[in-house]
C-alpha cells in the first residue's frame, strides 16, 4: 500500500505500481497486460522516435460521494484516439481493448485512486506509439499501446481561480486541416516555443488560427469558451482538438437554456463577452481574467473572479463526475 499525502498531491506525475501494455503487429492487436516495468525496449529507428508517429489521450477516474468509482466518458477518448491513429496512419486501438486496458490499469492501482473529498483523481494517460524500425520516411506497421495511470491533485487546491492569457502571432500551434484536430505529440512540441515564452512572462498562451491570425483557436492545451449574453460560444476550427469536456459543457449549457454556438470567433469579439475560460480534462474550466494582445496594444478584461455562468457549469460537471448529481447522459461508467 502506497503512502500518499492526498492533500499535497500536485498536478504532476506520481509513479504508479503498474502500467498496462498491448502490442500490435501487422494490424493484429494482442491482449493487454499489466506490468511493473516502466521501460520500453525500443528500436532506435522506431517510427515514433524518427517521425513522431504517436498519439495520446487523457481521462480520469473519480471516487464518488457514494464510494463508487466513476470513469468519465472513456469511450469518447477511445474514439478520439482512433481518429488520431488514422490521422497519423497507425492501426487504431479497438474500443474494447482501450476499455479493457483502462480497467486493468485501474484494478492494478486501486490504492492510487484518491479518496472522495480530497478533490484528487486518478488520471490515465493512454499512449500509442509506432515501433517499426524505419529509416526511410514512411509509417510503420507495428505499435504499442500503453496506459499510464497517475493520481493527480485537484487543479484548484484552494479557490477556483482565474488565469491570464497572452496572444502570440509568431508561433502557430497547428495548421488548418493539419494535425491540430488529433491528439499527437508533435502538436505539443510545436507549441512549446509559444507556451514557454508566455510562461516566462507569467501568462498562458492563446493561439490564433494559423492562416489569418484573426480567429481564436486554442488556449494552450485547452479549448476556448466564452459567454455572451445567454450564448455559450466556442471556436469552430479544423486545427483544434475536439475537447470532451467542452462537448459535455455544451450539453449542460443547452440544458440550462443557453444558446450554444460553435463558429469562427474573432479575437476582438472578446470585448463583447462577459466571461471566458479554457476547458479540458485537467481543469474542467479555467476562467480567464484577462487576455493581453501586446502587438495591438489591447487588453480584454473579464474581472478577477470567475463569472457566474461558468462557475455554475463547472460545478454541474464536477457534481456528475463525483456522483453528487444525476448522470442523465450516462457519461460515467460506474465500478462498484
Ligand atoms: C490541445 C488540447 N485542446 C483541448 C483539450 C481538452 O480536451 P479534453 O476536454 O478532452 O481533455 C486538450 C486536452 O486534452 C488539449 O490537449
Amino acid at each position: 500500500m502506497k503512502e500518499i499525502d492526498w492533500s499535497t498531491l500536485g498536478f504532476h506525475y506520481t509513479e504508479p505500481d503498474y502500467i498496462v501494455r498491448a502490442a500490435c503487429h501487422n494490424g493484429v492487436w494482442e491482449e493487454p497486460y499489466a506490468t511493473k516495468d516502466k521501460f520500453l525496449h525500443l528500436h532506435v529507428s522506431a517510427t515514433c522516435l524518427q517521425y513522431g508517429q504517436e498519439a495520446f489521450e487523457g481521462l480520469k477516474a473519480f471516487r464518488g460521494v457514494d464510494g463508487k468509482i466513476r470513469i468519465f466518458r472513456w469511450r469518447e477518448n477511445a474514439k478520439r484516439m482512433a481518429r488520431s491513429a488514422e490521422g497519423l496512419y497507425m492501426t487504431p486501438v479497438p474500443e474494447e481493448l482501450f476499455g479493457k486496458a483502462i480497467r486493468l490499469a485501474l484494478e492494478n492501482n486501486l490504492d492510487l485512486l484518491p479518496p472522495y473529498g480530497t478533490g484528487a483523481t486518478l488520471y490515465f494517460r493512454p499512449l500509442l506509439i509506432g515501433t517499426t524500425p524505419r529509416l526511410g520516411v514512411g509509417p510503420g506497421r507495428d505499435f504499442e499501446f500503453i496506459v499510464i495511470p497517475s493520481p493527480i491533485g485537484p487543479y484548484y487546491p484552494g479557490k477556483f481561480h482565474c488565469t491570464t492569457f497572452i496572444v502570440n502571432r509568431h508561433v502557430d500551434r497547428a495548421a488548418p486541416n493539419g494535425t491540430g484536430q488529433f491528439k499527437v505529440g508533435g502538436n505539443y512540441a510545436a507549441s512549446f516555443r509559444a507556451t514557454e515564452a508566455a510562461h516566462a512572462l507569467g501568462y498562458d498562451c492563446l493561439f490564433l488560427d494559423a492562416k489569418y491570425h484573426r480567429y481564436i483557436d486554442e488556449c494552450s492545451a485547452a479549448n476556448f469558451i466564452g459567454v455572451k449574453g445567454n450564448e455559450y460560444l466556442t471556436p469552430r476550427s479544423s486545427a483544434i482538438l475536439p475537447s470532451i469536456t467542452n462537448d459535455s459543457l455544451m450539453t449542460l449549457a443547452k440544458e440550462k437554456g443557453m444558446k450554444v454556438t460553435r463558429r469562427h470567433i474573432r479575437l476582438e469579439e472578446l470585448a463583447h463577452m462577459s466571461e471566458a475560460a479554457a476547458c479540458g480534462t485537467a481543469c474542467v474550466i479555467s476562467p480567464i481574467d484577462r487576455v493581453l494582445d501586446p502587438e495591438k496594444n489591447r487588453t480584454y478584461t473579464f474581472g478577477t473572479e470567475p463569472g457566474p455562468v461558468l462557475t455554475e457549469l463547472y460545478h454541474a460537471l464536477r457534481d456528475i463526475q463525483f456522483g453528487r448529481a444525476e448522470d442523465k447522459h450516462h457519461w460515467c461508467d460506474i465500478i462498484d
